[in-house]
């Protein structure tokens, strides 16, 4: 046995015993030819005394040691001297008197010090990520992760679902973002694509009879990356059979109020709030809006109407709409460079420029336009239910940049004033979205979650009369501003699944030579189902209280979708490529140093 305890585990009781360690050396600090060596393991850390009473020999190899180095010890168990017991740590009551000290492997000089308190920038970290994930914060987020991991399956094993792996190498199933593809090389010229989801897989496994199957899915996604997406992700993947919307968000509320409890110690109320996907849009011009802070969106139309302010009257003789929010006692926090920046907010988010008005004392509206109000100004104070010392923010534009432009200046000010409490967490979900957007490069449909997605039973008539209308039996669970799962009951019959792909612009001949394998299966005894997928990494970085998808992932790939330890993406062999009959057109760039 190379250890009898961890670094982690001694404790008063243990005073008096012999006992071995192994671990890496965190600091060594040289006290007047004592040598303190805290020693660190994944359990912990423990200070291990190495001193005069120490044999000869262990005395010189504890001065030779370095951080990082691995070491095994052996001695014996004592309390601390009194003023000396460190209450930030665990084992901090007792040290190790060390008698022997073994060298099982040095270490060269690290790029950082994992113990240290300075974090080197992220390319250093994702460059060594070994040294990155000895840090005790990362440490904690991958435990972070197992126990919530495991808390997802028991919670659905509890319940009946069975686990099913479905296939990494597979063909196409359209998500919205480009696909990984895999050359075949017993097929020259064809491709497997890696999953976005196992979207069709767990549709069959419903058609096959399973009832109820759960997954913890590698996805991939070759698409624009920002803090909280990654190339390869996973998700929990659920599907259902015989069950409608509620029943699937039943089940994953259940997993919520778990979660909540066993992770934070927080009871959650169920059923959770609930918006659809147009008051949504209105109040907070977001489908994933944050909740935990009001600064409700309101429409201003009627207050403006009979304003001559040319940037009002021409957002609504264009068909578009003048919206704002108030933020209450707000005026005299905003300096004129502040609320220069939140312009450039609003104009990030496509707005020509944003009003800002403040009511004084004396109930005037002061700002740069605050004269061009007229009658309007009354109406808007009336409409908002300003008070005297609020700032109000509005824009004026068509309904989607306001929704934009408005959301972001939420999301900005919610996190710049405190608006929230730092561990708070609000869980609710997005009902009822439209069945379909418009592409903006096509000018046709899109779906705007899948293309399985089933109507409400009562807008079945509208796919034909006016599809933008129609609205879906879709579902997204978000926690705190961030999509955190999305799901919707499927389309069970070959008839409507055919209408649906001819509306996204699929001719029949591409759906069968496509989704062929769905549409027979669809006549051959579909049960209606439903699920739904949670989006794990970003259930464990909002549960974890974190801002980058990156730390919850073990080896994670940069927002240029590379991973800077192993080099890949990385040219390949002649060779393989032969193998492939693939030959590259443009050899791809060295990869950038770090
Ligand atoms: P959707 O595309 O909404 O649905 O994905 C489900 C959840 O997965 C998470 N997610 C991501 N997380 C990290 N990086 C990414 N690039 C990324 N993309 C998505 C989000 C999201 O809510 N097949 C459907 C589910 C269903 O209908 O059952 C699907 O994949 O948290
Ligand atoms: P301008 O005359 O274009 O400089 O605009 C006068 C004021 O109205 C400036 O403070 C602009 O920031 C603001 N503004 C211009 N266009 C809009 C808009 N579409 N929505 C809100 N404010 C705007």
């Amino acid at each position: 046995m190379l250890r009898t305890h961890s670094c982690g585990e001694l404790r008063p009781s243990h005073i008096g015993q012999e006992v071995g360690l192994c671990g890496w050396v965190d600091r060594v600090r040289d006290h007047k030819g004592v040598i303190f060596i805290d020693l660190r393991d994944r359990w912990g850390r423990t200070q291990v005394v190495v001193g005069p009473e120490s044999p000869a020999a262990t005395l010189v190899a504890a001065k030779a040691v370095r951080p990082e180095w691995v070491v095994r010890v052996h001695g014996l168990v004592g309390a601390r001297p009194d003023g000396t017991v460190n209450p930030k740590l665990d084992t901090g009551a007792v040290e190790l008197a060390c008698h022997s000290l073994e060298v099982l492997n040095e270490a060269v000089t690290p790029v950082f010090q994992p113990s240290g308190t300075e974090l080197p920038g992220e390319e250093v970290r994702l460059g060594h990520r070994w040294l990155d994930l000895r840090r005790p914060a990362m440490q904690r987020n991958l435990f972070l992760r197992h126990r919530m991991v495991k808390i997802m399956r028991d919670h659905f094993d509890e319940l009946g679902f069975i686990d099913v792996e479905t296939p990494m190498l597979g063909k196409s199933t359209p998500e919205g973002a480009r696909d990984y593809l895999v050359p075949a090389r017993l097929e020259h010229g064809a491709f497997f694509a890696l999953p976005q989801s196992p979207q069709l897989y767990k549709q069959l496994l419903m058609i096959a009879g399973f009832d109820r199957y759960v997954q913890v899915a590698k996805c991939f996604r070759d698409e624009d990356l920002r803090a909280d997406r990654q190339p390869e992700f996973t998700q929990l993947d659920v599907e259902m059979s015989f069950v409608d919307a509620a029943d699937v968000m039943g089940v994953i509320e259940g997993l919520v109020r778990r979660t909540a409890r066993e992770v934070l110690g927080l009871e959650v109320t169920l059923p959770l709030p609930r918006l659809s996907w147009d008051e949504a849009m209105e109040r907070y011009g977001h489908d994933a809006p944050d909740l935990r802070y009001g600064l409700e969106l309101v429409d201003l139309a009627a207050a403006v109407r009979e304003s001559d302010f040319r940037v009002f009257r021409a957002a609504l003789e264009g068909g578009g709409r003048v919206r704002g929010i108030r933020v209450p006692g707000a005026a005299a926090r905003f300096s004129r460079k502040e609320l220069d920046d939140l312009t450039a907010v609003a104009v990030e988010g496509g707005a020509k420029g944003l009003v800002w008005l403040k009511l004084e004392e004396g109930g005037e509206w002061a700002g740069p336009v605050a004269k061009n109000l007229g009658a309007a100004g009354p109406a808007i104070r009336t409409a908002l239910g300003a008070a005297p010392g609020d700032l109000v923010l509005i824009v004026a534009d068509s309904f989607a940049v306001t929704c934009k432009a408005l959301h972001m200046l939420r999301k900005r000010l919610g996190a710049q004033l405190g608006l929230y409490e730092p561990g708070a967490m609000h869980f609710s979900w997005v009902v009822d979205f439209p069945m379909f957007a418009r592409d903006e490069e096509t000018g046709g449909w899109a779906a705007m979650h899948h293309p399985f997605t089933a109507p409400r039973a009562a807008d079945l008539p509208l796919l034909d009369r006016d599809p933008a209308a129609c609205r879906a039996q879709a579902y997204d669970l978000v926690i705190n501003g961030s999509e955190a799962g999305g799901g919707t009951i499927r389309i069970h019959d070959k008839a409507t699944q055919s209408k649906v792909f001819g509306l996204l612009g699929i001719s029949a001949e591409t759906a069968r030579e496509r989704f062929g394998f769905l549409l027979d299966a669809l006549e051959s005894g579909a049960p209606p189902h439903g699920g739904i997928a949670l989006g794990i990494d970003r259930w464990i970085m909002l549960f974890g209280g974190l801002d980058n998808i990156r730390d919850v992932i073990a080896f994670p790939k940069t927002q240029k979708a590379s991973d800077l330890m192993t080099g890949a993406p990385a040219p390949v062999e002649t060779k393989q490529l032969a193998e492939l009959a693939i030959r590259v057109v443009a050899p791809p760039k060295p990869l950038p140093p770090g």
